[in-house]
């Protein structure tokens, strides 16, 4: 199987496609998933998909962002003093809508697009934040290492008392706002505090301080639990570090330095990645990234990206690759990609930590299996099967992707 011109189901083998396109399907899915914490409403999700053109992403857009401002609009007029319910519900709803607006718009760095939906995704969750029972609150946390780390900290209402808390953090795409309803909610839910981080290469890091991804996740992850150290409802001893999608590499390589977490969680498991994307490229164009040619290897990708054939999933991969890592050439995307590997720093992980696949998560097959083999005693494995509808990341099952590492999660918080 191979990227460009072959379609890959990523997680669709059982499930009724919401497009032919299949990485629309999985794009429209994750919103319809967020209704699953009230982010998203399914009947509006699927009436907008209904006009999306498979592979066009303007359309992608235009139903999104159609949908994002009427929703917006509706909880603009909603009294909020009388309707606080109401009012964050919509915000919330609003919010989802505007990033899915954004998401296959990365392709041209200089769209204002990208900034615009952007604003208007975080005034929407802002305003359905301050409507909870205990606010969210931002902070920036800053770190010795030329960047700052935009977070969320969310605690549950309920006495004032040292609890348990979950770090949550994304991967090669979305916005931390998504983490809330993807796990966050569930977690407050248990009554442990939730902090939602974005590192470099993530959403506002890239966005407004211009920083492509970075493989030594520890220099993110341990300014975060240093602020976690000097709160006064933060139990120390209880605080684990949870990485969704890409952060399955990210949270397993920091805590093989940062030794102060009571557990690690990746959703899913990877262990090899930069060789494992390499090798869904095709032959020829591996062949030439293997020589080392990095005008041809451009050339050929930017060749592929203009074909009639090339496939959704192919297009938008390179997009936000390349945004993401905040370059324009494709060699050097894929060359930074080489280093996202744990060959060199697993047997310095801990653990414990908790392993996950998706059995319809075509993309990654089996390396969350590889991570957890090589941990050994250390890990705990689960592979959610295709009945369970649990895709890639926990889509499509939010909350039995809770139930699973959660209640496994609630066993080592009880030794701490
Ligand atoms: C990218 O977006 C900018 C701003 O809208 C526009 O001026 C430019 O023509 C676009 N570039 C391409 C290649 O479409
Ligand atoms: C974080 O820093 C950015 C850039 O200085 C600023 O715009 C934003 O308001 C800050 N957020 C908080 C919560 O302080
Ligand atoms: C990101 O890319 C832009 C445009 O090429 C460049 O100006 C900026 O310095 C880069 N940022 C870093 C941290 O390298
Ligand atoms: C894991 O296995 C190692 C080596 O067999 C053993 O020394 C260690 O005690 C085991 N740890 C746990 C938690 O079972």
């Amino acid at each position: 199987m191979n990227l460009i011109f072959s379609t890959i189901y990523v997680c669709a083998i059982s499930l009724i496609h919401l497009s032919t396109d299949s990485d629309f399907h999985f794009e429209i899915l994750r919103d319809v998933a967020a209704g699953s914490y009230g982010h998203a409403d399914v009947g509006e999700v699927l009436t907008a998909a209904n006009s999306i053109v498979p592979g066009d992403f303007e359309s992608f857009y235009r139903a999104f962002n159609t949908l994002a401002n009427s929703v917006y609009d509706v909880a603009l007029k909603i009294d909020v003093k009388k309707f606080p319910i109401s009012a964050r519900d919509t915000f919330f709803r609003a919010s989802t809508y505007f990033r899915s607006a954004d998401f296959y718009l990365h392709g041209n760095q200089s769209d204002p697009r990208i900034y615009s939906l952007w604003a208007q995704q975080i005034a929407a969750f802002d305003s359905a934040m301050a409507l909870l029972s205990i606010p969210g609150k931002r902070v920036n946390i800053t770190t010795p290492n030329g960047f700052y780390v935009p977070a969320i900290w969310y605690t549950p209402a309920g006495p004032k008392v040292r609890r348990p808390t979950v770090i949550i953090g994304g991967g090669y795409d979305g916005g931390q706002e998504e983490l809330l309803p993807q796990m966050g909610i569930n977690a407050l839910e248990r009554g442990w505090n939730v902090l939602t981080y974005e590192g470099p290469g993530q959403a506002s890091v890239v966005r407004y301080q211009h920083l492509g991804f970075i493989f030594e996740w520890e220099k993110v992850v341990t300014p975060v639990v240093d602020y976690l150290y000097a709160l006064d409802v933060v139990d120390s001893s209880a605080i684990a570090l949870v990485g969704l999608s890409f952060g399955g590499i990210l949270a397993p390589r920091a805590s093989a330095f940062e030794r102060r977490l009571a557990a690690t969680l990746a959703l899913d498991g990877l262990y090899e990645f930069g060789a494992l994307f390499l090798k869904q490229f095709p032959d020829k164009l591996v062949t030439i990234f293997n020589s080392g040619n990095s005008i041809q290897f451009d050339n050929a990708v930017s060749q592929a990206m203009t074909s009639s054939l090339v496939t959704t999933e192919f297009k938008w991969t390179v997009d936000q690759g390349m945004w993401a890592f905040n370059t324009t050439s494709p060699f050097d995307w894929m060359t930074q990609l080489q280093a996202y590997t744990l060959v060199d720093v697993v047997d310095k992980i801990p653990g414990p930590m908790f392993v996950a696949d998706s059995a319809t998560d075509t993309f990654f097959t089996g390396d969350g299996a590889v991570l957890a083999s090589k941990l050994g005693n250390r890990s705990t494995y689960y592979e959610f099967d295709v009945a369970s509808g649990v895709g890639h990341a926990g889509v499509g099952g939010y909350r039995m992707q809770c139930q699973v590492a959660f209640d496994w999660l609630q066993g080592i918080f009880d030794k701490c």
